[in-house]
C-alpha cells in the first residue's frame, strides 16, 4: 500500500514534518523508508529497509535539511525489501528524485526503453522508471511541472507520485491516479500525503486530487492540473473535522470496517498480478505429479476456493492441507515431483512455515503466495507472487482473504490457458468478472451494510448459528464462520450444506438461525431443497442470495440481495462481504472491539 508524504516551507526544516508525517502513515507500510529534500542545490536522500525508527536511529532522518522534501514508507510489491528498493529514488544524475504509492503496470516496458537510451537503474522497483522518465524529458528543456506531466501520460496503473529537482528547487510536484493523494494547504507551507492524518498537527485544510490531476506545491499556494491538457483545475480547500485517531481510520470506528470497506481497491490491486509469475505457476502445477495447497486459518479457506476452481476450470486435481496437518498426513507423497502452493497473508505462520520446510526437504517444489514481500515465505519459495493489499491492521483477515482468492483463481485461469481446458468464450466470460469485481463488491457494501446491521440487531441474543453452501460456497460458508467465531466468541458451526443431514440437523430447534450461502451456481437447484429441510425444523434462515434469485428468497426469513452473473469461481470474494459485515457488527454489537479479538495474533508464529 505504502504512505507517501510531503512538504514545501517558507522557512524551516522538513526533516522533523516528514519524519512526523511518516510516523502517522506507518499503518500503511512498515518495511523501508526514507526522505530527500534539496539542500544547497544537491538532492541529500536518506533511506533504508527497516521501521521508521529503525531508519530515525540509523539516519537521523528527522534532522533532513532543506525547505522542500519529500517522504515514504514502504510495503513492497515490486522488490524485496532493501535499501536499493526503499524510496525515494533518483535517476541517473541524482538531479529528480520521487516517491510512490501504487502499481505502475507497464514499468517493464518503459525500463527497456530508457536502458536503451543509455539510463542505468539501481533498484528492482517499478518506481525507479518515473524519476528517469522525467530526467529524459528534462533534457528537452519544457521545464519541471512539463516533464512530469508528460512522463504522468506514459504510465498506466495506479499511482500517486511526489518528485522534487534541483533545477527547480523551490516546488514539489504530485500526480495521482487511482492511489489516494491529499493536499495540505498551510500559511507559508504546503503539504501533500497519502491520507490526512499525516499532515492534521500543521493544518486542517485539505483537498483531494482526483484521478488524472497533478499539483504543483510551493510554500505561497497550490496550483492544481489536468494531466491530459494540462488545464488549471480550481477546487476550494475543506476544513478537517477529525482527530488524528479518527483519520487514521479514515473516519471508520475500527480498522475492519475501514479494511472490509477498502476491498473493491484491494481486489483491484490483487488481481494486478504480473501475468509472467502467474505463467511461472502454472508452468510448475502442469508439471507436477501431485499438488497441494497448503494454509492455516483464513489463507486455508482461500485454498479451499481455489480448489474448486483448479478443478473446474483447469481440470487439475490439488489437494487443499490445513499446513499443521501436512507432514503428519502427507509426508510419505512428497517428492521432486511435488508442488506446494503456500498461502500466507504474513508469510510467517509457524504452522505454515514448518510444513513448507518439510515440503523443500523432500524435493517439492515451491509457490508462495503472501501479503508481505521480504516474509520468510517469500524466501523460501521459488516463486512468489504479492497479493498487493497493503498491511492489514484488524486481527480478522479480510481483505487478504479477497485478495489471496483473486489472486488463486487467477493462477487457475492461467492453468487453464496453458491446458487449453476452457473455451474462448469462457474465458471472456471470467476476464469481465474480473474487471467487473470492484464494482460488485462496492454494490454490496453500499446496499448490504444497513441491511446486515439490522439482520445482526435481530439475531444478536442467538447462542450459535450455522453457516452452509454447496460446491465453492463451502469456503464462503467456512469463512463467515471463523470471522463470527473469532470476533464474537460465539460456537458457530459451517458445513457443506449436503452435509447437514448427516448429523448438524439433529441441533435444529426452533428459531435456530442458518446462514445459506447460495449463488446461483450449479449448486443451486440442491440448496433450495437443504433450505427447505431446515425450515422444516422450524429453523430461521438467513439467504445470502443474488438479485434475480427466486426460491431461496422466498423461503428465507432474511435476505441480502448479491449482485447477479458473478461467475461461479469469483462468488467467494463477493458473497463473503455480508459475512464479514455480520461478524463485524455482531462483535460491536456485543461490546468487544472486533480489531483485537481475545487470544488471537494477527501472525501466529509458535506451534
Ligand atoms: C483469520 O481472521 C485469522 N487472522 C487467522 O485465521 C489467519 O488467517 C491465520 O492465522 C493464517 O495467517 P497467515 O495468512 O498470515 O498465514
Amino acid at each position: 500500500m505504502c504512505g507517501i508524504s510531503g512538504v514545501v516551507l517558507e522557512t524551516g526544516q522538513v526533516g522533523p514534518i516528514l519524519y512526523d508525517s511518516l510516523k502517522r502513515l506507518e499503518y500503511r507500510g512498515y518495511d523501508s523508508v526514507g526522505e530527500a529534500a534539496v539542500v544547497d542545490g544537491r538532492l541529500l536522500v536518506k533511506k533504508d529497509q527497516g521501521k521508521i525508527d529503525e531508519v530515525e536511529r540509523e539516519l537521523r532522518i528527522s534532522e533532513l535539511d532543506g525547505i522542500v522534501g519529500i517522504g515514504h514508507t514502504r510495503w513492497a510489491t515490486h522488490g524485496a525489501p532493501s535499501r536499493e528498493n526503499a524510496h525515494p529514488h533518483t535517476d541517473c544524475k541524482g538531479t529528480v528524485a520521487v516517491v510512490h504509492n501504487g502499481i505502475i503496470e507497464n514499468f517493464m516496458q518503459l525500463k527497456q526503453e530508457l536502458e536503451a537510451t543509455g539510463h542505468e537503474f539501481r533498484s528492482r522497483t517499478d518506481t525507479e522508471i518515473v524519476a528517469h522518465l522525467v530526467e529524459e524529458n528534462l533534457k528537452r528543456r519544457i521545464g519541471f511541472v512539463e516533464a512530469v506531466r508528460d512522463a504522468a501520460k506514459r504510465l498506466s496503473g495506479a499511482y500517486a507520485l511526489a518528485l522534487i529537482c534541483t533545477a527547480e528547487p523551490d516546488k514539489i510536484v504530485c500526480v495521482r491516479k487511482e492511489s489516494p493523494l491529499v493536499i495540505g494547504s498551510g500559511v507559508g507551507a504546503n503539504y501533500l500525503a497519502s491520507d490526512i492524518p499525516a499532515f492534521l498537527p500543521w493544518t486542517k485544510q485539505a483537498l483531494f486530487l482526483e484521478d488524472d490531476e497533478m499539483a504543483v506545491l510551493t510554500s505561497k499556494g497550490v496550483r492544481l492540473l489536468k494531466v491530459e491538457s494540462g488545464e488549471e483545475v480550481l477546487r476550494k480547500p475543506f476544513t478537517v473535522e477529525w482527530s488524528v485517531e479518527t483519520a487514521t481510520k479514515s473516519g471508520f470506528p475500527y480498522f475492519m470496517l475501514k479494511e472490509i470497506d477498502e476491498q473493491p481497491n484491494s481486489v483491484r490491486n490483487a488481481l494486478r498480478t504480473d501475468p509472467i509469475y502467474l505463467d511461472l505457476m502454472a508452468s510448475a502445477i502442469s508439471r507436477a505429479k501431485r499438488v497441494f495447497l497448503l494454509a492455516c486459518g483464513t489463507s486455508y479457506h482461500a485454498c479451499l476456493a481455489a480448489t474448486y476452481a483448479f478443478a473446474n476450470l483447469a481440470k487439475v486435481e490439488i489437494t487443499p492441507v490445513v499446513a499443521s496437518e501436512f507432514l503428519d498426513g502427507y509426508a510419505a507423497l512428497i517428492d521432486h515431483d511435488t508442488v506446494v502452493l503456500t498461502v500466507s497473508q504474513s508469510g510467517e505462520t509457524a504452522d505454515t512455515l514448518t510444513a513448507v520446510r518439510g515440503a523443500k526437504d523432500r524435493g517439492a517444489t515451491v509457490l508462495g503466495v503472501t501479503n508481505v514481500m521480504g516474509s520468510t515465505l517469500t524466501r523460501l519459495s521459488d516463486v512468489y507472487i504479492g497479493q498487493n493489499s497493503g498491511p492489514e491492521m484488524g486481527v480478522a483477515a479480510t481483505k487478504t482473504f479477497t485478495a489471496q482468492v483473486s489472486v488463486l483463481i487467477k493462477i487457475a485461469v492461467a492453468l487453464a490457458q496453458k491446458r487449453k481446458t476452457l473455451s474462448e468464450k469462457e474465458l471472456q466470460v471470467l476476464q469481465s468478472g474480473f474487471d467487473r469485481l470492484p464494482e460488485w463488491l462496492s454494490m454490496t457494501l453500499l446496499a448490504q451494510k444497513e441491511n446486515v446491521r439490522r439482520i445482526v440487531e435481530k439475531y444478536a441474543d442467538r447462542i450459535s448459528f450455522c453457516f452452509l453452501g454447496r460446491g465453492i460456497s463451502v469456503a464462503t460458508a467456512l469463512e463467515g464462520r471463523l470471522k463470527l467465531l473469532e470476533l464474537s466468541y460465539l460456537p458457530a458451526i459451517a458445513y457443506p450444506a449436503g452435509e447437514s443431514k448427516h448429523g448438524f440437523i439433529s441441533v435444529v430447534e426452533d428459531g435456530y438461525p442458518v446462514i445459506f450461502v447460495a449463488p446461483n451456481d450449479e449448486a443451486y437447484s440442491k440448496v433450495i431443497g437443504n433450505v427447505m429441510e431446515m425450515k422444516a425444523r422450524h429453523a430461521q434462515v438467513i439467504g445470502i442470495v443474488e438479485r434475480d434469485d427466486g426460491q431461496v428468497a422466498s423461503l428465507s426469513d432474511e435476505t441480502i440481495i448479491m449482485p447477479a452473473g458473478i461467475p461461479s469461481s469469483l462468488t467467494p470474494i463477493v458473497f463473503v462481504l455480508p459475512l464479514q459485515l455480520f461478524a463485524y457488527y455482531m462483535a460491536v454489537r456485543k461490546g468487544y472491539n472486533p480489531d483485537f479479538p481475545r487470544n488471537l495474533a494477527k501472525s501466529v508464529t509458535v506451534h
